[in-house]
């Protein structure tokens, strides 16, 4: 397996690029199976979890062209409607393609995720919604087993809890439904939003786009006709290597994010006392005197992302004084606390809250394991100011979410390199 080696305290400068969202992107690419069209997508991020999603598609029947970050893909051709279990265990997100099946073809086969490192992460709003519209669901062999004898029908859906992959599966059933749904406690991400105006950009009509409360008129089209668009940037890539920035102290410029989607990671930093300059399609990390500790809750958009954590925990253990994290969407992900703990952090955990004593210059390089996609980037950011040397193992996490990481890095002077164990 291969992993990553960092030489910490390394001085950095210069300037990154942001790639698109794989979040954005994983659903966009689902509700092209609403489409009859093909449709050309660029500034899609080469990450592994997106391939990942083109293979069901192609595994589906349709077909698809890469050529650097554009790709064009064709779904008129999906002929079978099963997600089976050897994609769906590799990536959750695969469930995205659950809605739009069913809404395109009437039923559809789709492996239960399961668990994952970061809890039990059940899929029961999504399933109970697409009852509300009509559909007959079965769990069956370890599959969900779905149908809408009479298509989907518009419903008034209202999420006991604000889902993103919930909102984004339903979103993309109404679009073909007969007649109108609302869905009431909707997620707000700005990937809701863009999936919002790629399908909107079909003629369907959306209210409500950005807010809480959205309202799908259904077309009575078999297939809809979507525009070719481009994906906005990975808010989550963006702010981590803010944090790259913060946590070495050093100005480090990152290109191609959109601001007002970082808000509450800026002001976060602002709070631990960094200067953040923002401009049309940038900001910039300034370093600081002293980096102060920091409160933060996880919440949903617009608030802290919970995608972030472990990158603040990272950051925290360099701030001078007590910082506290309070994880309120995901019971488990924490599992970055016990790595970092072997790099000489000090950390306690109570429950879902994290206390982090932070000190300057205490970490120590060391081997550790990745356990999920922003845990790693948490470690990464961690060896950065390591004494030495850090081994990160089972980096495939990273490879899911993170594009180009090492040569993004070693761009402003990060001493890393990838080896085979
Ligand atoms: C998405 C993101 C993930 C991010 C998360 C929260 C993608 C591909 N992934 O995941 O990176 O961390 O949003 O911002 O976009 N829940 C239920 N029942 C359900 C669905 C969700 O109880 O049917 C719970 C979850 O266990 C969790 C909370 O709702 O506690 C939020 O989950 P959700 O917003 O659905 O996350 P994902 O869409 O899986």
């Amino acid at each position: 397996m291969k992993y990553l080696k960092i030489i910490g305290n390394k001085n950095i400068e210069g300037e990154i690029s942001i790639s698109g969202a794989k979040n954005a992107a994983l659903p966009l690419i689902a509700c092209t199976i609403l489409s009859k069209n093909k449709i050309a997508i660029n500034n899609m991020p080469n990450v592994a979890d997106i391939n990942t999603f083109l293979r069901l598609i192609e595994k589906l029947g349709g077909t698809y062209e890469k050529n650097k970050d554009e790709v064009k893909i064709s779904t008129l051709s999906i002929d079978k409607t099963t997600a089976t279990y050897d994609i769906v265990k590799t990536m959750r997100a695969s469930i995205l393609v659950l809605g739009p099946l069913l809404a395109r073809f009437g039923h559809c086969e789709v492996s239960l995720p399961g668990g994952c490192a970061i809890g039990q992460r059940p899929v029961d709003l999504h399933l109970k919604a697409l009852e509300q519209m009509g559909a007959i669901i079965e769990i069956k062999n370890g599959y969900i087993q779905a149908t809408a004898p009479q298509g989907l029908k518009g419903a008034k859906i209202v999420f006991d809890k604000v889902t993103v992959g919930g909102t984004e599966n339903i979103l993309m059933a109404a679009a073909l439904a007969k007649g109108t749904t609302t869905i009431i406690n909707a997620a707000k991400e700005p990937e809701i939003v863009q999936l919002c105006e790629v399908i909107a950009s079909a003629g369907v009509k959306i209210e409500g786009i950005g807010t809480s409360k959205l309202i799908i008129e259904g077309t009575d089209k078999k297939l809809l006709e979507i525009q070719d668009f481009t994906v906005i940037p990975d808010r989550i890539e963006a702010g981590t290597y803010m944090c790259v920035g913060a946590i070495t102290n050093t100005k480090l410029k990152i290109n191609n994010v959109i601001p007002l989607h970082l808000e509450a990671i800026i002001s976060k930093l602002e709070e631990m006392n960094f200067e953040i300059i923002q401009e049309e399609n940038s900001v910039t990390v300034l370093p600081t005197d002293e980096i102060k500790p920091v409160n933060i809750i996880t919440t949903e958009y617009p608030g802290f992302p919970t995608d972030m954590q472990a990158q603040f925990m990272a950051l925290a253990t360099q701030a001078n004084g007590v910082s506290t994290i309070d994880e309120r969407l995901f019971e488990n992900r924490f599992m970055h606390v016990s790595e970092l703990l072997r790099l000489g952090a000090d950390i306690h955990l109570n429950g879902n809250i994290a206390t982090i004593n932070g000190k300057a210059g205490t970490l120590n390089g060391t081997d550790v394991m990745a356990t999920d996609l922003r845990a790693s980037s948490a470690l990464v950011l961690a060896a950065l100011v390591a004494q030495g040397e850090t081994n990160i193992h089972r980096i495939y996490h990273l490879d899911r979410g993170y594009e180009d990481l090492e040569g993004k890095l070693s761009s402003i002077g990060v001493d890393v390199k990838r080896f085979n164990e």
